[in-house]
Parts: structure tokens; sequence; C-alpha cells
């Protein structure tokens, strides 16, 4: 039987005086991502095969079928979106030097493949490596071809590349991990950096200046074999790095295990908890094909999610530790409240009192508590002592909010119909042609309207506009004048998160166009007024 998780606050009425709610917010590092590019400012959302399939079984199938679910499951409209191979041997390199996607495992080509996870409004995620080999030595690593492998990436239109660590010998791994990325912008493709040497050179000391994010530590599991002690190891080494984590740059305490066979759905719960706690990218590693009901409830709650996709992008701590219980807070979110998780590793209900001061909370204030797992809210309390008491079930957590608000607000979690628009002109007179992108937005609030960025090409018009909380962005091309060829665009728009104000991560789609043959120069007519316009044959 699943015993009642229960936060009771033991608080009475009162007057609510000024709170501290930020407090721990300042004085963290103000290091960002060296690139304008907007990246990752919440952790990257998604899936990774490599801790339920290992390499063998990974091909084209296997992640379209992943794909399939990640949109009928309702991960995607949580917000899960880079999905891709892992060390998959889906490439190999040529004699010229150039990287050839397997035929076999993806017969598509890994072009293709990208092209309908963009559609599937989804991100597309590859795998490689820094050194001459992949760890398996199945695949060629980036080793002097920085560049062209770069370059390769930016065709097949990855928006997120991991980049391992095995087969380096004799490598310096700054440099190293500075030539990708160096490489990677004069590839002129956004692409979220993912660094993968397992806490080897600490990059947390110096990675957040080249990528997005990086392992802290070794491997989770191996290939199908969730390891609960393993992760909890994790846990405390990543728990400690929690002042280099921020928007743009994370820590990475590896791809989850929740869902996968061998976890209880406590663990289950708990493991989700410390990964939003600790602001940890949330990529999926179970098979999602065949995920329970309660796999599902826990993967997509939004109110868990919520704490991890916070804009303010704080890691949260350990504040205090009793016997095998862990009090986790440090962790201010966007409209003024604080999440706190209590987690429980002994085999008995454990109660802990948790004192408003030590959250930085005047013991005075009124408070409103919500549970984020029973979806219930609690309040408005004061106290004298300023004490929540809070009882856990054995190994599961308890994981609330703590606000003045009885609101609690959830950051935007952003959904695309498609990443990808794909025209095709047709014959040789000027033509407009038009396909629109609808955003949505999950989150509680509505988003002011996308802002496009400069700098798109002459055929290419964006407009935003809104329904409700989505916003469509509608793509006009104009085809006047274009010679045959394909064309291509990626578009970038810009967003703040209206509570907090801060900068959201940016939107990023492809545009491209078919031009079949060299089309006629827009024709000038006079209109009536005797102002010019351009003619074009509407499509
Ligand atoms: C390393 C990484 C894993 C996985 C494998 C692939 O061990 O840490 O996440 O990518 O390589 O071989």
């Amino acid at each position: 039987m699943t015993m009642r998780r229960t936060v009771s606050i033991l608080i009475g009425l009162g007057i609510a005086a000024a709170a501290l709610f930020l407090a721990g917010a300042q004085g963290r590092s103000a290091k960002v991502h060296a690139a304008d590019d907007g990246l990752a400012l919440t952790p990257p959302m998604g899936w990774y095969p490599w801790n339920e399939f290992g390499q063998e079984p990974q091909n084209e199938k296997l992640i379209i079928e992943i794909v399939e679910a990640l949109v009928s499951s309702g991960l995607k409209d949580a917000g899960y979106a880079y999905v891709g191979p892992d060390e998959g041997i889906c490439f190999s390199r040529e004699a010229s030097g150039k990287l050839t996607t397997n035929l076999v495992r993806y017969p598509g080509g890994l072009r293709g493949l990208g092209d309908y996870i963009h559609k599937k409004g989804l991100k597309y995620a590859l795998y490689t490596d820094a050194g001459t080999l992949t760890c398996s030595k199945a695949m060629p690593g980036t080793k002097d071809h920085e560049l062209e492998d770069m370059g390769q990436f930016a065709d097949w239109r990855a928006d997120y590349v991991k980049i391992d660590w095995c087969n380096t010998q004799g490598q310096d791994i700054v440099k190293t991990y500075t030539k990708l990325h160096d490489a990677q912008h004069a590839a002129g493709r956004p692409i979220v950096h993912s660094l993968c040497s397992w806490g080897e050179g600490a990059p947390w000391n110096w990675a957040a200046a080249v990528g997005h994010l990086w392992r802290t530590t070794g491997d989770i599991c191996g290939p199908g074999k969730a390891d609960w002690a393993s992760a909890m190891k994790i846990v405390l080494a990543n728990e400690k790095l929690y002042e280099a984590a921020g928007p743009g740059h994370w820590n990475d305490p590896d791809m989850m295990i929740a869902g996968m066979d061998g976890l209880n759905e406590a663990q289950n719960r708990g493991f989700f908890s410390l990964w939003c706690m600790m602001a940890a990218p949330l990529i999926a590693g179970n098979d999602l094909r065949r995920m329970s009901k309660s796999t599902i409830e826990t993967l997509t709650n939004l109110e868990a999610i919520a704490v991890n996709q916070d804009p303010l992008g704080v890691q949260g701590r350990v504040i205090r530790k009793e016997g095998q219980v862990s009090l986790w807070a440090g962790k201010p979110l966007f409209d003024g409240s604080q999440a706190v998780l209590v987690f429980n590793e002994s085999p008995k209900i454990e109660v802990v009192s948790l004192k408003l001061a030590e959250l930085g909370i005047d013991p005075k204030t009124t408070v409103y508590v919500r549970d984020l797992w029973q979806h219930v809210t609690s309040g408005p309390g004061t106290s004298e002592a300023g004490v929540l008491s809070v009882m856990v079930s054995p190994n599961d957590v308890n994981m609330f909010r703590i606000s003045r608000s009885k609101d609690f607000p959830i950051p935007p979690i952003i959904v695309a119909d498609s990443y990808l628009i794909s025209l095709r002109a047709a014959g040789s007179a000027p033509q407009k042609l038009s396909g629109v992108i609808t955003i949505a937005n999950k989150g509680s609030s509505e988003l002011p309207l996308w802002k496009v960025g400069k700098g798109l090409p002459g055929w290419l018009s964006v407009t935003v506009t809104r329904t409700g909380k989505s916003q469509m962005f509608t793509n006009t091309v104009s085809t006047a004048g274009l010679k045959k060829g394909l064309y291509h665009a990626v578009v970038r728009a810009d967003n703040i998160e209206p509570v907090s104000g801060k900068p959201m991560s940016s939107l990023y789609y492809d545009v491209d166009l078919e031009v079949p043959a060299d089309v006629r120069s827009v024709s000038k007519s006079i209109s009536g007024d005797g102002s010019f316009s351009p003619a074009f044959d509407e499509n």
C-alpha cells in the first residue's frame, strides 16, 4: 500500500512580514556561455538511448518509435524536446575525411532523421567524441576533424551534440573542447554542446565558456541496468557543485533512470524530484514505448518540472541532513517562492521540522505550501515558531513550494507543432508561399510576442500573431528573382518570461525553400493612386 505523503503546516494565523524570499540567489557565479546563442537557459529536456539500450539496438526504427511515444505519452507536451541517437554506429568516416551516415541502421540518412524529428516539433540530438574514436571504438571521433565534423552536424541539422571524452590520450581537455566550440561557431548553426568527460578535468570550473552542460560524474548505469546506489553516489557528487550551474550552463549528473526496470514508484518520484531540485538536464533514459501510467505521471508532473525549468536557474542543495533524511533547499523560484525537498532514505516514516528562518524567510510571514506530488495547497498560516512539520513515507520524498502568495505559477514550457517549414516554388512566375509554425506555452502565463531576430534572407519574412497562449509564426517566402536552387534559413526568436523578466531560451527553427527553376524578377505595376506595388501570383 502506498503511504500518504503529507506536508502539515503546524502554524497559526498571523500577519505577513516582509520576507527575504530570494535569499541565497545573490552572489552566484555570473558566468555565461561565451556565445550569445540564448540556448539552454533552462536545463535541456529530452531523451537519449544509452541508459536503456546501449549501442546495439539503436537504429532509425527505434528512434522513430521513441519519437512517436514521446508525442503520444504527453512527454513532448511537458517540455521534453531533444531526441536522437547516442553512440549507436550511426556514421563512419569516408577516405575524404567526411562523415557519412550508416545507411544500414539509418536508411533515411541522418539528415532525414533530423527532418523527421523537426517536423514532429522536437529537437535533434547527435553524439560524437572528442578523441580519435568513440568509447566502443566503433565510430570515429572528432580529433583533427573538428571543423569538418561540426560542419557535418550542422548539415544534418543537429540542435544538440553530446561530445564524449574517450580515446583522448594526450589531449588537453580545455583546448579540445574550446576547439570544438569554435568549430561549431564556424559551422554557423546554434547547437547545444553537451560535454561528457564524466567530471574529468573539473569542467564546472571552465566549461561554461564553451558548452551548455557537462557531465559531473561517471555513467549512472550500464545499459539496461538501472542502479539506485550508483545514482545516489552521483547525487552526492553533483550536489556539491551547485554554484557552477545557471542559465545556459548546467551540471549534468547523467541521463535519468526513472522509469527503468528495477526502480519502484517511490524511487522514480524520488529520483525525478532530485533531478528537478538539482536543475539537472531532464534527459529521460527509459524505454518510452512501454511506460506505466505512474511513470508517465512522474515524468510529466509539470509542478515538479516547474522547479527544474525555473527561469532563475538556481541549483538546489542540501541545507541539512539528519540521519538518512536530507533537506534540500536553496532554490528560489521565479515568482518569489522557494522549492524544498525532503528526501527520506530510511525504511521508516520520518517527520522533519523545517524552520522558515533556515530558508531565509521571516518566521512571522504568512505562507502557503504547495505539495508538488499531491497537488494540494495548504495555508495561509504563520507561526510564532515559524516551523513547518513534514512527514515523509519510507524511502520517499516530499517536494513542495513555499510562497507568500496562494498562486503557484508554472514557468514557460514551450511546445512547438514543428521546427521545420519546407516550401517548394512552382514555375518561373514570382510567388508568395507561406508556412506557419505554432508555439504553445504550457506554463501559466501568456508570454509577450516572440521577437524575430534580424538578418533573415531577403526571400523570407516572418510575422508573429497570438491566439490565447499559442503564438503563430507565419513564414512568407517571396520567390521573385530567385535562381534555381535550395535555400535555407534558420529563424531565431527571443522572449522574456514576464513574471521574473528573465530572458527565455531562444527559439530556433529551419525554413527550407526549393526553387526548381529560375524565377522572374518581380513585375512592377503602377496602381491607381500612382504608387508602386509589386505583383505576385498568390499561391
Ligand atoms: C560514455 C558516456 C555514456 C554513453 C557511452 C557511449 O560512457 O558517458 O553516456 O554515451 O559513452 O559509449
